[in-house]
């Protein structure tokens, strides 16, 4: 094996394609993928390559240092690509702390492990830090995030991610760590789970249940598939220069009730129902408090340095990822099982 990978948060939604990616395109690696198996955290995302030699999984805490530093002693790992988090936003204003704790505090104990493992020789080793446009804040109607925009972070998610941010580049700095950092815009794909907008929608367009929209529903989102997300990851692990960021995005900006009524559109001719028949579950609820109206990213430096474009169209990857869940009743009923049915009822039926 020519490198050993952390892959941190790899059974979650992105992480599951990062590792899947990694394992596949380079034999030669030896990808370890540490994961505490949080409710967002699914081993059967990863079924079809769990047996390669080339991989193996470690249940684990990213904020437990002592395991942490363990872990890296054990495995002498040459490179990090950091995904684990806490992820959603309406979470986030329930149980800001678990946020702090995860996002800022396990991000610094795997720096610190980093830093102890490599001080010596800091040659051919990187840390990468998988971040969200959301720390940039909240545009107006019209501009774009670029890598020079200001941090200006509104949800306790974001502040928490920014916080990450900052000590990734701190560390940087003040250690000379060798560090990259990007911030994507939101995903969407195969293996999401369904309390983000888009899986949750398909979850119950299938059942027949409310399509809860937030506020006026003119929020806008910039939405890239999530295989074109692990497509950047590789390239800027491998191509991306120390301590640079990259912005991350699709080019596809949809205000949510644009989307939905085009989700209830295609999933009506999937589902061989009449067509209008899903927008009728469209349901205008309460707004969420602190609610970013648009974001955008501008993905030309990627592009320009690195010749990273997304590679599907929206249409074609929405269709995709419906066949996915209509293809998938089992991954589906098994995580909206257990937790996920108070969780449900405590956001949306409270
Ligand atoms: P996710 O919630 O689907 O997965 C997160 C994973 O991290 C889960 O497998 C979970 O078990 C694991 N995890 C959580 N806490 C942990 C801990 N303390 N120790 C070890 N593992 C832990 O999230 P995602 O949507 O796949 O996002 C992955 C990363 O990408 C996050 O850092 C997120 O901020 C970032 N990101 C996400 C999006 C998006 O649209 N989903 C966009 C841009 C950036
Ligand atoms: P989400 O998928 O939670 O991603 P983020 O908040 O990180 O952008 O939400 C995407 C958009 O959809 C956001 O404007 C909030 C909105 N939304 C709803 O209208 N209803 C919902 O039930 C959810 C989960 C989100």
């Amino acid at each position: 094996m020519s490198k050993t990978i952390l892959i941190t948060g790899g059974a979650g939604f992105i992480g599951s394609h990062v590792v899947r990616r990694f394992v596949n395109q380079y034999p030669n690696y030896r990808i370890i993928n540490l994961d505490a198996l949080t409710y967002a955290g699914n081993l059967e995302n990863l079924k079809d390559i769990e047996n390669k030699d080339n991989y193996k999984f470690v249940k684990g805490d990213i904020t437990d240092a002592q395991f942490i530093d363990e872990l890296f002693e054990k495995y002498q790992f040459d490179g990090v690509v950091h995904l684990a988090a806490e992820s959603h936003v309406d979470r986030s204003i329930k149980d800001p702390l678990a946020f702090a704790k995860t996002n800022i505090l396990g991000t610094m104990t795997l720096l610190n492990a980093a830093k102890e493992l490599w001080s010596d020789d800091y040659n051919d080793k990187r840390f990468y830090h998988i971040s969200t446009d959301e720390v940039y804040g909240t545009l107006g109607e019209t501009g774009l995030f670029t890598e020079e925009t200001a941090y200006d972070p509104n949800s306790p998610y974001s502040a928490s991610k920014a916080s990450s941010d900052h000590f990734v580049r701190a560390y940087g700095e003040t250690y000379g760590l060798p560090y990259v950092i990007s911030n994507c815009s939101n995903n969407y794909g195969p293996n999401h789970f369904p309390e983000k907008l888009i899986p949750l929608f398909i979850h119950n367009i299938i059942n027949e249940n409310p399509l809860p929209v937030y506020g006026d529903g003119k929020y806008t989102r910039d939405w890239l598939y999530v295989i074109d997300h692990a497509r950047a990851i590789d390239l800027i692990f491998h191509e991306g220069k120390n301590a640079e960021t990259y912005n991350i995005g699709g080019f596809n900006e949809w205000q949510n009730i644009d989307l939905v009524k085009e989700l209830c559109r295609q999933m009506d001719d999937k589902l061989n129902r009449e067509p209008g028949t899903s927008e009728k579950l469209i349901t205008y609820v309460k707004d969420r408090p602190g609610h970013d109206l648009r974001y955008a990213i501008d993905a030309t430096k990627i592009n320009q340095e690195l010749g990273w474009s997304p590679s599907v169209t929206f249409e074609e990857g929405l269709a995709e990822t419906i066949d996915w869940y209509l293809n998938n009743p089992a991954w589906l009923k098994h995580v909206t099982s257990g937790d996920y049915q108070n969780y449900y009822k405590e956001q949306y039926q409270d």
